[in-house]
């Protein structure tokens, strides 16, 4: 039996990763450490067995003991919107930074095996008509502070493997979608604009392309990094959905839930063009392959499993639509 500490576990992919581990290791002891901000849900964790330990990542001695029990610690804990980071970067470089660090100290102490979950975003952004993808060696050049504080905490990771011989790796993966993201985010706003009889909002023009992929790939491939990744190592999580733009991905949930049309709004100031990933190395190395894959966007199969789980479950979403609406309503989004 082993112990798992899953960080952020209650939030979007945490929570799928916990549900991913129940069916796939029912013997495991899964410890979940979250702080349940405004992003976290412990609805999100209903029917998984789990230990739930309510608290922040920055703080060393509650760290320290949960490490102290874990034989793996997967590092999801994060502030992780965008738009947020614009409006009140603080919590970014706590969580991200501060918290990482507070995760490698323990680690370290305990020689404790670490997977630290990353994002494309560190490597910044393509021009829409460049065809290049993102590779493991791709020079770092954040834009946002978001995607700042998240490639400060890999540095911190590879540092903390070099200089003091911590057993980690690293994912940096693609934008997710799937069931318990949370409704701030573009494909569940959307989703449930249309549900709530809102107009579904479209950012400037629509043009900018996120690498989409499921969720349950995503984790798929945390578990195979997990036990078969090398230590030290990078490694890219794509599904190759580069060429899918969001008026597309707007048009298409529009057409799933026959949904009348959809609205231009502001655009995000310093919005990232295009993003798109390589994950050669995952793929030929460690065997993995995304299971959400079809022909035109890559996504109807996804899609269509996402709107249905957020059709059927208003009661996780509703408490926090009027909130979310108004928070961009006051930002002209
Ligand atoms: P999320 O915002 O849905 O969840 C984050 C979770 O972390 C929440 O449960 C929250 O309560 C918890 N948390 C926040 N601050 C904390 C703190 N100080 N201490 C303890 N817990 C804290 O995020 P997500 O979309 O599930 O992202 C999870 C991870 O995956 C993040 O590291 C993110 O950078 C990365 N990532 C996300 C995506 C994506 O498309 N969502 C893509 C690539 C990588
Ligand atoms: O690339 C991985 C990243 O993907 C993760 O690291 C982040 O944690 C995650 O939030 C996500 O970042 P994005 O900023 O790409 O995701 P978001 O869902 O906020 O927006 C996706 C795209 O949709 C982006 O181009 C902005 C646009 N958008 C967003 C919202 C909320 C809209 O057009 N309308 C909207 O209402």
């Amino acid at each position: 039996m082993r112990t798992m500490l899953v960080t952020g576990g209650a939030g979007f992919i945490g929570a799928n990763f916990v549900h991913l581990t129940r069916s796939r290791h029912p013997e495991d002891h899964i410890i979940v450490l979250d702080k349940l901000t405004y992003a976290g849900n412990r609805d999100s964790l209903a029917g998984a067995e789990v230990e739930f330990l309510e608290g922040d990542v920055c703080d060393a001695a509650l760290v320290d003991a949960a490490v102290s029990r874990a034989d793996a610690v997967i590092h999801f804990a994060a502030e992780s919107h965008n738009d947020n980071s614009l409006r009140d970067p603080r919590p970014f470089v706590d969580t991200n930074v501060v918290g990482t660090f507070t995760i490698l100290e323990a680690v370290r102490r305990h020689e404790t095996r670490l997977h630290h979950i990353s994002t494309d975003e560190v490597f910044g952004d393509l021009a829409l008509d460049d065809p290049a993808r993102f590779t493991e060696t791709t020079p770092y050049q954040p834009s946002s502070p978001y995607s700042a504080t998240k490639a400060g905490s890999d540095h911190l990771v590879r540092a903390w493997v070099r200089s003091f011989g911590v057993t980690a790796t690293i994912s940096n993966c693609s934008n997710n979608y799937g069931p318990y993201q949370h409704i701030e985010k573009f494909i569940p706003r959307q989703i449930t604009n249309i549900l709530d009889g809102r107009t579904p909002k479209l950012y400037g023009t629509g043009e900018q392309v996120r690498d989409w992929i499921h969720v349950d790939d995503h984790n798929a491939a945390v578990h195979l990094i997990l036990e078969q990744g090398r230590i030290g190592e990078t490694y890219n999580i794509g599904a190759d959905n580069d060429h899918v733009d969001n008026k597309r991905v707007m048009e298409l949930i529009c057409e799933l839930m026959d949904a009348p049309g959809y609205e231009h709004v502001a655009d995000r100031p310093g919005h990232d063009q295009r993003y798109a990933m390589d994950s050669t190395k995952l793929r030929t190395e460690l065997g993995w392959a995304p299971r959400y894959t079809d022909t035109d966007t890559g996504m109807r199969a996804g899609l269509e499993q996402t709107i249905a789980w957020y059709r059927d479950n208003e009661a996780w979403w509703r408490p926090a639509k009027e909130q979310v609406e108004a928070g961009y309503a006051e930002r002209g989004q």
